[in-house]
This record gives structure tokens, C-alpha cells and sequence, in this order.
């Protein structure tokens, strides 16, 4: 049976759901004599300021039960040396690119997409504005509805790029702030990001990570990731992008299931580069096996109605 991958998000068509999540992929070019990026659905580059960044000094990874923590603090070469020294060849590689961009500032934010919607290659702007590891901008930004809506409505002024702002999930109730960024003009949302978290070396009593906190990625978050997802599908009609903990097929399927039109995977490309094959092989024998010849028909296929009888009547 011939199957169809293609999503879209939109007036983007990926050839298929996985999108590499910003962060943890480079700027893809990495990872490009070991994947080929053109077979994936897309690439979100780590997150870029208008400046170049040194981020937080070390230790700023630690290993979590099912997850890991990390306070990188947006290390980055900046706008200007992406655009000159990482963007040509990803378009050589026929890679489809999300600028994942950080601004202290409203200013910055606009002035960061105002230089990406002049430069070839870019498909599309990924908002962070859920960084917890930095203490100015950013989160600052995605924990206020108003600070959500002001800063998507600013850089929908100056692009015709699609904006996917990328929601935090250190926030009681996640379908408000999407409300606010598809109010504001969002193309889509990328939800999530990590959760703002702490460990804590009990012999010297001293926090694992310099920054003290850190960011919770990883299968240790994807069944809270999950919910998030669903419970903004019901908030919103633009598409979603869901991660957060994704390492098998199951777990792609589960988003889609839940309302995303595609998903991204970040701490699991570090256990296993090649993941992507792996994904997109057992999509396909998911596919094949429930006869379905659009995967795109699966977003927002949650049988809930059943469950919640049974809960009623019980
Ligand atoms: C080491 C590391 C660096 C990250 N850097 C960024 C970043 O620059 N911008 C961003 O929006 N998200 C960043 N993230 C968050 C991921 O893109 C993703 O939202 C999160 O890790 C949840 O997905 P996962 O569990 O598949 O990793 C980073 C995550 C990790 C683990």
C-alpha cells in the first residue's frame, strides 16, 4: 500500500511529521554526512540571538531518571554569522529550516525576523519565548498572556514568514497562552518546551547544574507534553507541532492522536542520531497495519467520548 507522510502546517507542506527540535540537531548541518536532512520533515535550529552567545559555564547537562536536565543558557553564533555560515549549505541540503529566534526584547524579536524574512532558505520562525535558562526575555515573554500576544502580533507585522511561537509548559493553563498567540496572528504552535526543574548532588549539597536550575526534557515529560497538546487543540484551530519526550513511533502517533499536525524530537537524537529511520519505519507499519493511507487524517482522532462514559457511569 502506498502511504502518504505529508502534513501540513499551513501553507507549509512537510514531506512528513518529524521535525528536528531546536537545540538538540545543531544548526543540522552536524548532523548532515549522517542524516540526510532532506528526509526529514524539517529542522528547528538551536536557538539564535541577534548577537553571538557564550551561554552558562559547566556542568550544564545532567542526567535525569528518564530525562535529562539542561541549562545551555542559548549559546549561539548569532543571526548574522547563521545566515552567512550555516544557512547556504542547509539549502544545499534541501533541508527544511525553522529559525528558531530569542529576543530580550520586542525590538529584538522584530528585528530578528525582519532579517530572516529577507534571507533564502528560511521556511519558517520559531518563537522561543519558553527558554527557562535565561533571565531576561524569553520565558519572560511566554509566561504572560499579554507578553505572548504583544511579541507574536510585533513580528506578524513585519513577516510573511509563518510564526510558530513555542509555548512553555511552566504555566497553569497552556490553552490560554495558544488563545493569546493565535489571537496575536501565530501560523502554528510548537509546544513544548522543557520544564523548569533542580537537582541536587547530596554529598557536597550543591546543585548538579551552575545555573541551579535547569530544563526537564525527555520521556519523563511526554505524558504532561501530551495533555498540553491536547487540551490547546481544543483551544485552537491552527495546527500544532507536539515534543517533548518522543523515542519511538508510538510516542509520534500518541501526539498526532492527541492534536498535533506534526511533531519535533530533541533529547533523543542525542541517544540515537539515527532515530529518524527508525520513526519513519514504524509510522509506515503503523499505517500499514491500520490500513490508513493519509497519516495526516490521524491528528485529533482521540476517542475520548468511551473513556469518559465509563467514568460517569461508574
Ligand atoms: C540541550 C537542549 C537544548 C535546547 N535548546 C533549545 C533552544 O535553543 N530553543 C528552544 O526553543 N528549545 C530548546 N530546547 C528544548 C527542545 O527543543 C524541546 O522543546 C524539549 O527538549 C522537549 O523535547 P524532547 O523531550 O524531545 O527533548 C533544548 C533542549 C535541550 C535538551
Amino acid at each position: 500500500m502506498s502511504v502518504d507522510l505529508s502534513v501540513s502546517l499551513g501553507t507549509l507542506t512537510l514531506s512528513n511529521p518529524l521535525i528536528a527540535a531546536s537545540g538538540c540537531f545543531g544548526y543540522g548541518v552536524e548532523y548532515a554526512d549522517a542524516v540526510d536532512l532532506s528526509t526529514l520533515g524539517g529542522v528547528a535550529v538551536k536557538g539564535l540571538f541577534l548577537a553571538e552567545r557564550e551561554g552558562h559555564p559547566p556542568p550544564r547537562i545532567v542526567e535525569t531518571p528518564a530525562g535529562m536536565l539542561n541549562a545551555i543558557g542559548l549559546q549561539g553564533i548569532g543571526v548574522h554569522r547563521f545566515i552567512r555560515e550555516k544557512l547556504p549549505e542547509l539549502r544545499d541540503r534541501r533541508a527544511v529550516v525553522f529559525v528558531n529566534i530569542c529576543g530580550t526584547t520586542i525590538d529584538e524579536y522584530v528585528e530578528l525576523a525582519r532579517i530572516l524574512s529577507d534571507a533564502e532558505g528560511v521556511a519558517a520562525i520559531e518563537l522561543n519565548i519558553s527558554c527557562p535558562n535565561i533571565k531576561e526575555g524569553g520565558i519572560t515573554f511566554g509566561c504572560s498572556l499579554p507578553g505572548t500576544h504583544n511579541v507574536v502580533a510585533a513580528v506578524r507585522k513585519v513577516t510573511r514568514l509563518p510564526i510558530i511561537p513555542k509555548l512553555t509548559p511552566n504555566v497553569t493553563d497552556v490553552a490560554s497562552f495558544a488563545r493569546a498567540a493565535e489571537d496575536a496572528g501565530a501560523d502554528a504552535l510548537s509546544l513544548v518546551n522543557t520544564f523548569l526543574a533542580m537537582a541536587i548532588d547530596v554529598d557536597t549539597r550543591r546543585p548538579k547544574l551552575t545555573n541551579i536550575v535547569g530544563g526537564l526534557s525527555g520521556p519523563a515529560i511526554r505524558p504532561i507534553a501530551v495533555r498540553m497538546v491536547y487540551e490547546c487543540r481544543q483551544a485552537v484551530k491552527i495546527p500544532i507541532i507536539g515534543m517533548g519526550g518522543i523515542s519511538d513511533p508510538e510516542d509520534v502517533l500518541e501526539f498526532m492522536i492527541a492534536g498535533a499536525t506534526a511533531v519535533q524530537v530533541g533529547t533523543a537524537n542525542f541517544v540515537d542520531p539515527f532515530i529518524w529511520y527508525r520513526l519513519l519505519d514504524g509510522l509506515r507499519a503503523y499505517m500499514a497495519r491500520h490500513q490508513l493511507s493519509r497519516l495526516a487524517d490521524l491528528t485529533g482522532t482521540l476517542d475520548a467520548t468511551s473513556r469518559q462514559q465509563a467514568w460517569i457511569s461508574s
